[in-house]
């Protein structure tokens, strides 16, 4: 087979082993140019072999090869070996200290280290008043963004930089205002008052969520390509940074996604001609464990108050704001998809408890916002959060008692435990654990999944083995990586 090497670009082995979660994921085959003049195309998902040893010495034809890449997938892989070009000393005590408090946040691939330690050394030098000052500055530059048409490749990355910026600065006004509070024991984390926070926190909180608000609006835009955001450096990694920066746009997208859809008719239209044969079976399982006396529902509004609704835009920048601070109190490199019970799930639980208590008392965000931080851990009663906890509690006193809903878009209904669901957690855990199947955390021994594998995984084991994910949801969300995010049709729905 004769090749045309003009559309190839050379790359390095060392730029391989730094991309080789982008090559499985992105399905970038490898051209590799053998002794002998042999060209032999490496399928994405053999990657590995190019580092493993014992296969290396079996296979000479390797020695000394060449290796190649499409020049459309170039823009794909994180850029040459680089490391940070200029000398900053980061080796200072609020980064160490920042870094031992939040080990989840340091990212793993050189480039984005590189940047994002800049970032940080940046934002944590600077003093409370400093950072607000900068706060207000991003505020006025992306209010700036807003007045464009549509999301040009430079607004993309300046959103990416933006989001890193504020998931650090957020980070860095928790750390301190928990410094605070061990510092002076007599603090009682409840009856703590906005008027003696000392670190600005209010203020700057407010600033962040205007800002949030505005980048809503710029991502209900067009954009000049689909794929726009995907291959920018501050959505690669696997920490936590670029996990919440993943999380909360995927979030934004599939919420515009859904309401189109809704406002269209199709979605409604479909879901009410689908639910008898395909959905019913799964509502009145979760009515079976919450409230028996209503397994015998036969329509979607038995079983969602008021039915299924679009959503104003208010509530998506409210929602997209819990979305974004999701895992605000996440400190370590847990496995959301640990066995119950085990010490690794022990200590996931406690971001969802920590994240819920700090978004009451360090600003002041809505109820649902709240609701959304303590809920998206639930999985249908095979979590773990506020819901669970209420309800387990509940359930002693009376053991009677039951549940009317399974799904609400009203978050008072999770309060007074008048739903199993509040919908937008319901979607944050579709989409965080998608992510998290993708994208594992360091540490955590489990391969990236290919979206696929990630889609099989969460039908046959969270939904139809365990019955975690909602499923009306699930099926919008594959829809949604078929036609928003350019995902193969080999998707698989219920
Ligand atoms: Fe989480
Ligand atoms: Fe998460």
């Amino acid at each position: 087979m004769k090749i045309n090497f003009d559309r190839y670009v050379e790359i390095t082995l060392k730029d391989i082993e730094i991309n080789r979660e982008v090559i499985s994921r992105s399905s970038i085959n490898i051209l590799i140019k053998a002794i002998n003049k042999i060209n032999i195309f490496l399928d994405h998902s053999k990657v590995d072999l190019l580092f493993d040893k014992d296969w290396l010495s079996e296979n000479k034809l390797f020695n000394s090869a060449e290796f190649f890449i499409l020049k459309s997938n170039q823009k794909k892989l994180m850029s040459k070996e680089s490391q940070p070009a200029e000398s900053i000393d980061y080796n200072i005590p609020e980064i160490r200290d920042f870094f031992a408090f939040f080990p989840s946040c340091e990212a793993s691939i050189v480039d984005v280290k590189a940047t994002e330690l800049r970032i940080l050394h940046n934002v944590a030098t600077m003093s409370a008043s400093e950072r607000i000052e900068k706060m207000r500055a991003i505020l006025k530059n992306t209010k700036k963004m807003a007045m464009a048409d549509k999301i040009t490749k430079e607004m993309a990355d300046k959103i990416g930089t933006i989001l890193t910026e504020l998931c650090f600065i957020s980070r860095l006004e928790m750390f301190t205002y928990i410094e605070n509070l061990r510092k002076n024991e007599k603090i009682n984390i409840d009856t703590e008052t906005e008027a003696s926070n000392p670190s600005g926190l209010i203020n700057m909180k407010t600033i962040s969520y205007d800002i949030i608000h505005v980048i809503v609006k710029i991502l209900g835009k067009e954009r000049e390509e689909h794929d726009i955001f995907d291959f920018n450096i501050h959505f690669s990694d696997k920490s936590l940074i670029a996990h919440s920066n993943r999380v909360f746009l995927n979030f934004v997208d599939f919420l515009y996604y859904y309401n189109n859809e809704f406002n269209n008719k199709a979605l409604s239209a479909r879901v009410r001609i689908e639910f008898q044969d395909k959905f019913l079976h799964y509502y009145k399982k979760i009515f079976e464990k919450f409230s028996p006396k209503r397994a015998n529902i036969t329509s979607i509004q038995e079983a969602t108050k008021m039915g299924l609704r679009a959503l104003s835009f208010e509530e998506i920048c409210d929602y997209g704001r819990s979305a974004f601070w999701h895992d605000l109190a996440k400190l370590y490199n847990v496995d959301y998809l640990a066995p119950e019970g085990s010490e690794q799930q022990e200590l996931a639980k406690r971001h969802v408890f920590n994240g819920y208590y700090l978004s009451r008392y360090t600003g002041k965000p809505t109820l649902n916002a709240i609701m959304i931080l303590g809920l998206h851990h639930e999985y249908y009663g095979h979590g773990y959060g506020v819901f669970s906890k209420m309800y387990a509690k509940k359930k002693s006193m009376d053991p009677n008692f039951d549940i009317p809903y399974i799904m609400t878009y009203d978050s008072k209904d999770m309060e007074q435990l008048s739903s199993v669901a509040f919908f937008p957690a319901k979607i944050l855990e579709i989409i965080d654990v998608y992510d998290v199947l993708l994208f594992p955390s360091k540490g955590i021994d489990r391969k990236p999944m290919t979206p696929n594998e990630a889609i099989s995984y969460m039908r046959d084991i969270m939904i139809e083995e365990t019955l975690k994910l909602d499923p009306i949801i699930f099926n919008f969300f594959v829809s949604f990586l078929k036609n928003v995010k350019g995902g193969s049709p080999d998707l698989v729905e219920i």
